[in-house]
């Protein structure tokens, strides 16, 4: 697990990459609620100029950084007298991750988040991590970075956020395995027949958890999952073949933690991001959230079952990618990424998202990776393959997918 730096208990300054999105609009929502316990140094978006100024003016940010160049007459406009700095660009948003902040969120989506991450952890401080790709696809790189900068990554991600909670690192030879526990998203009941047929707007539509478009499909195909698996063999040095997946439908049990005497231990809550978010706020203690409190006699069921990894093969294809090693978790992540641009597009079905990861892969041969140019340079192979195989569609079987795994 990664270190860090020791805690100080004064006003943190907090940057967030990432602010317009899902995790970004929730972790506002909190620091708003305490200002005199947070100042906001820098404030990243991708392309949504006007909200992430509005977010700029409301918390006093003495940065804001937009990715795409077309929306700058936008936020400069905005800003302009307000004494807030912008600019926009890729360098603008490696400069926003490298103004000096105790606390960074790092909650962009997807494999652009891996830079922008990396230089918030060569930083040091603290850095929360809902970006799961930069993880996935820099995996021992990223944590080797953590550890030379003192940088201590706290999980987001609900499910590592529960692990990280119960997890005890300082006795981890007591630890048997670890459990991810997954709701199953919306078609977790369905025919791959019936799931064939399903649009970008249902497969968005996820039944527990109100998250931004791309992980919502991930949760869709379980790929989430996947990348989830990848994720916590990295966070928390665990194998594998000692990482389960759980199917819980309700989303009330976030993760657990098996130990070798028996006992196993879990964290439970409410299926709202601003639980995970306010632990990493206030780590070490703790800060109050409006988060609805759980109320399990109203539940009354938990229900749990394992996963079918014939209908959601992405999980079985992130375990082959995690197994294989070398390149093949960015070449997985980069044509994941192609793969659901294409279905939200409506150039290929919602089961053809696996199939197109599948035959990525086995077009790939594992080659090895010793660098972030060369994570970067595979992540940019897996979406050009994904490509290649996009364009040459001709329906390949999800039987093909299956027989893989
Ligand atoms: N949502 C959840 O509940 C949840 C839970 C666990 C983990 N996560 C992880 O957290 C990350 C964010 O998820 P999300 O649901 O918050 O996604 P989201 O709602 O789509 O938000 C993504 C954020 O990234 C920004 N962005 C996109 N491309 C960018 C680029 N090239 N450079 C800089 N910023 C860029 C977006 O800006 P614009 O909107 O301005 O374009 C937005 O602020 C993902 O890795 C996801 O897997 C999310």
């Amino acid at each position: 697990m990664v270190e860090g730096t020791p805690h100080r208990e004064t006003q943190r300054r907090v940057s967030i990459l990432g602010s317009t999105g899902s995790v970004g609009t929730s972790t506002i929502d909190l620091i708003a609620r305490e200002p005199d316990r947070f100042a906001v140094e820098a404030l990243v978006g991708g392309a949504n100029a006007a909200l992430l100024a509005e977010q700029a003016k409301t918390l006093g940010a003495s940065f804001a950084a937009i990715a795409d160049e077309t929306a700058w007459p936008v936020l400069r406009d905005a800003l302009a007298g307000t004494g807030i700095e912008a600019a926009a660009g890729r360098d603008a948003v490696l400069e926003a991750a490298r103004r000096p902040a105790d606390w960074t969120m790092g909650s962009i989506v997807g494999a652009a988040g891996l830079a922008p991450t990396l230089e918030a952890v060569r930083r040091g401080g603290i850095v929360a991590l809902a970006n799961k790709e930069a993880l996935v696809c820099a995996g021992d790189l990223f944590t080797e970075e953590a550890e030379r900068a003192g940088c201590r990554i706290l999980p987001v991600d609900s499910e590592h956020n529960a692990i990280y909670q119960v997890f005890d690192d300082a006795r981890r030879e007591g630890i048997d395995r670890i459990i991810l526990t997954a709701s199953g998203g919306p078609f977790r009941t369905l025919s791959l027949d019936d799931m064939a047929r399903k649009s970008p707007a249902e497969a968005v539509a996820h039944p527990n958890w109100s998250m931004g478009v791309k992980i919502s499909i991930d949760s869709a195909t379980m790929m989430n999952k996947g990348l989830e698996l990848i994720e916590a063999h990295h966070l928390f040095a665990m194998p594998e073949a000692r990482i389960d997946v759980l199917v819980h439908p309700q989303s009330v049990v976030h993760s657990l933690v098996s130990y070798v005497d028996g006992s196993v231990l879990a964290q439970l809550g409410s299926p709202d991001m601003r639980t995970p978010i306010a632990y990493c706020l206030a780590w070490p203690r703790r800060m109050d959230t409006p988060v609805e409190r759980l109320d399990l006699a109203a539940i009354g069921q938990l229900d749990f079952s394992a996963p079918d990894i014939r209908r959601f093969p992405c999980l079985g294809l992130a375990r082959q990618a995690l197994r294989a090693g070398g390149d093949a978790a960015p070449v997985l992540n980069g044509a994941n990424e192609a793969a659901v641009e294409a279905f939200v597009a409506g150039r290929i079905g919602f089961t053809d998202i696996a199939s197109v990861v599948a035959e990525t892969l086995d077009r790939c041969p594992v080659e090895p990776v010793t660098d972030l140019e060369g994570v970067f340079a595979a992540d940019a192979k897996g979406r050009r393959v994904a490509e290649d195989v996009i364009a040459g569609f001709g329906g390949l079987s999800i039987a093909h997918v299956g027989a893989a795994n």
